[in-house]
């Protein structure tokens, strides 16, 4: 089956689906994007989402593409046409189409969309989960405004890389005070040997994921000790486990860090619970 994306008012077979080389995205990396979770077709934390959205949106000063209830209307049809049962949906607006040039257009254009979804394996992901994933630490050499969830990835990228290199799945950024930021798709998180579940505060730093939204609501419900404050590489090879959360992964255990093994080296009891629960306190759409 082929695939089909949506770009710019258009449903198109992936090979036909593309943007014009002007595109402020292609040449300035100028646009922002979410990635959705989808189980049984339906978009996990939708809402969440486009109020993060909005809020990119907002900050670089590109206009909302069109109303939020037709992009919901868009991005259910582009589930629907790649057949989705569990995968991710992929949205991204950028300023639009001008003449190169680094400052904004002087007559508006038209933000650009495309959205695109594809299948991931359940068995895959859970497998993965059940082995936990290896992660390096790197330096943070990221701009202060990674709160906007911008399509400017290019040390994530580089970092990334990095860590596939060195055998391990994720990077772990460390700022210059030496403390961990998170990861290049995801947040950073460890549990302490007293139980206490830690992550940076989303103030600074960071972006404010969804998933990470949605579990600390989770662990208030599930009355599981939690602290918001800044942790460093050395603390989090001390830790009972440690895990990380993105919207593709939910709660991915850690069970290596910088070749150290965390706890016993398998995923811990509290970040498998919270990976179990995780989809109770979430919104489907
Ligand atoms: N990444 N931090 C960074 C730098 C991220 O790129 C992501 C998400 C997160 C977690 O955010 P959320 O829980 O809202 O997905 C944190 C997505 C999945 C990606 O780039 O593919």
């Amino acid at each position: 089956m082929s695939r089909i994306a949506y770009v710019n008012g258009q449903y198109r077979e992936m090979r036909d689906a593309t943007v014009n080389i002007e595109d402020r995205g292609y040449q300035f990396a100028d646009g922002v994007y979410e990635v959705c979770e989808v189980r049984n077709g339906q978009i996990v934390d939708f809402p969440k989402h486009m109020k993060r959205l909005q809020r990119s949106l907002s900050e670089l000063r590109i206009a909302m593409p069109m109303p939020l209830a037709s992009l919901q209307i868009v991005v259910h049809e582009v589930i629907r046409r790649n057949r989705v049962g569990y995968g991710i949906v992929y949205l991204q607006v950028t300023r639009g189409v001008s003449r190169r040039d680094h400052a904004f257009p002087i007559k508006p254009v038209k933000p650009a969309v495309v959205v695109t979804a594809r299948n991931l394996s359940f068995t895959k992901n859970q497998e993965t989960a059940a082995h936990g994933i290896g992660v390096i630490t790197v330096p943070e050499n990221r701009w202060p405004r990674v709160d906007i969830k911008s399509v400017s990835l290019l040390p994530n990228v580089l970092a990334k890389q990095q860590a596939r290199e060195n055998g391990a799945y994720e990077a772990w950024f460390v700022d210059a005070e030496g403390l961990v930021t998170e990861g290049s798709s995801s947040n950073a998180w460890i549990v302490t040997k007293d139980g206490r579940v830690v992550t940076r505060s989303a103030e600074q730093g960071i972006l404010a994921g969804i998933t990470r939204s949605v579990l600390t609501d989770a662990m208030a419900a599930l009355q599981v000790k939690f602290e918001e404050r800044p942790f460093t590489p050395q603390e989090a090879y001390e830790a009972a486990e440690a895990f990380v959360t993105a919207s593709s992964q939910i709660v991915m255990p850690v069970v290596r860090i910088d070749g150290r093994n965390i706890g016993n080296g398998t995923p811990g009891a509290v970040s498998k619970r919270l990976r179990e629960e995780f989809h109770r306190f979430s919104s489907f759409s």
